[in-house]
């Protein structure tokens, strides 16, 4: 398994938080400026594992707003006061090389919020599908190409789209090709549109995002009849990571979770996305399926995501947990997580990227499972607990070494 040359990370939604602290965390890498924390391929575990460097990473994408990428930075920066203006500052040269590859994107099928971020920017309405999917594949050629890449990774960091009701179309492949022959708009999305080409050039895929247009069934057939690595759904980065660690412990005490409410306030544009309930209720749908999951049953649990405009990247969870215990009495427990969002999903997407890169180089295709603890939706998984899918992942970095 030979792993030689440079590896392009292409992200969609390249001008939104996640997308500008991935490039910024890796550049700051690169430079030695910054360390790896938050980064589990960095961990001893995985010495001896044939990763590509993050120095080997180049980095380009697309996004339906025209902002420039040196102001998004910026933004980010003052904004949140997450990432050191110095830090910026000593990047200008580097950003300025990335920000010539991050080109318009589609709104196709994306709902009301997206469109206004788009503002009539993007792609969508005009073109068929089956050109939009041309459109966005060489995209990725042309970068491929001019920067002379052995392989990219598309990585789906765009905003929340609204949920694809599943029809025929998507959870059969030849359904699918038909609908797309048609130019049936109701059967695909932006998300669809970019995981579609991506998979057809052979590009590892990663869907952080909850849309459910990116990773259908259908689009899962796909990716193992192109050979190519699939995973998704919805980055796990803070409530739910949490709640994936803790909820065990009630099973593990016998104590019955009687409700589980979690109240989440967030103040960027992601929780300006969700603030619209079609969009929300895409994001609730991977939230909500992680407790029944563990417990075995369904205690009464709401999450509620409200948007905040002045806490920016910064998101608070308040979670209350009402259990009860021998003889019947009830008790609670309350947390609050606070976190900047982009900070704890950027290193996560690092670490993705670089494990797709290997799945891709050892032949695998299809669903990743082993990296389930990334997600609150794994596709094609069961287990929920984080230890065990930490395990997991546990289990394929021994493989690897053993092979
Ligand atoms: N931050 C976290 O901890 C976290 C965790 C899990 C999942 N997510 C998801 O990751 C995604 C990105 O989060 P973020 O905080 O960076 O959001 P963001 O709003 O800052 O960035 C999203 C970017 O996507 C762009 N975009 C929207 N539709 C697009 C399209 N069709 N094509 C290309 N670009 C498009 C927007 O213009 C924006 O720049 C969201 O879907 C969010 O729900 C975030």
């Amino acid at each position: 398994m030979r792993n030689e040359g440079k590896i392009g990370v292409w992200l969609i939604g390249a001008l939104g938080s996640i997308a500008t602290t991935v490039i910024i965390g890796a550049l700051a890498l690169r430079k030695g400026l910054t360390g790896p924390t938050g980064m589990l391929t960095e961990t001893p575990p995985f010495d001896g594992v044939s990763l590509t460097a993050v120095e080997n990473l180049e980095f380009g994408g697309c996004d339906v707003r025209r902002e420039d990428f040196i102001q998004a930075a910026w933004h980010l920066s003052r904004a949140t006061g997450a990432i050191a203006p110095q830090l910026i500052d000593s990047l200008q040269e580097e950003l300025s090389a990335v920000a010539p590859y991050i080109v318009m994107g589609t709104a196709c099928n994306c709902g009301e919020a997206i469109g206004q971020l788009a503002g009539g920017n993007a792609t969508g309405k005009e073109q068929s599908l089956r050109d939009e999917i041309a459109g966005a594949r060489a995209c990725i050629q042309r970068f491929k190409e001019e920067k002379e890449l052995r392989d990219v990774v598309v990585v789906n960091l765009a905003s929340t789209e609204p949920p694809l009701d599943l029809q025929e179309a998507h959870l059969d492949l030849s359904a699918l090709n038909v609908a797309l022959d048609r130019n049936d708009t109701a059967a695909a999305c932006a998300s669809t549109i970019y995981a579609y080409a991506a998979i057809e050039e052979g590009c590892p895929y990663i869907n952080f995002t909850p849309s459910t247009g990116a990773l259908f069934p259908a689009i899962v057939h796909l990716a193992e009849k192109n050979g190519v690595p699939v995973m998704g759904s919805d980055g796990k980065t803070g409530e739910t990571l949490v709640k994936s660690a803790l909820a065990p412990m009630f099973m593990c005490r016998n104590l019955d979770v009687l409700s589980w409410e979690g109240f989440n306030i967030l103040g960027n544009m992601d929780g300006s996305v969700l603030n619209h309930p079609k969009n929300c209720e895409s994001k609730i749908r991977t939230k909500d399926q992680v407790l029944a999951k563990i417990l075995g049953y369904t205690p009464h649990s709401r999450v509620r995501i409200d948007y905040v405009p002045s806490l920016d990247d910064q998101k608070t969870a308040w979670d209350f947990i009402h259990f009860r215990g021998f003889l019947g009495a009830k008790m609670s427990l309350q947390f609050i997580w606070q976190g900047f969002d982009s900070i704890l999903a950027a290193p996560l997407v690092l670490d993705l990227v670089r494990l797709a890169d290997l799945s891709k180089r050892r032949g695998e295709s299809g669903l990743m499972p082993h990296l389930a603890s990334y997600f609150k939706a794994p596709l094609g998984v069961s287990e929920h607990r984080l230890y065990e899918q930490y395990e997991m992942l546990m289990d394929y970095v021994r493989q690897v070494k053993n092979r």
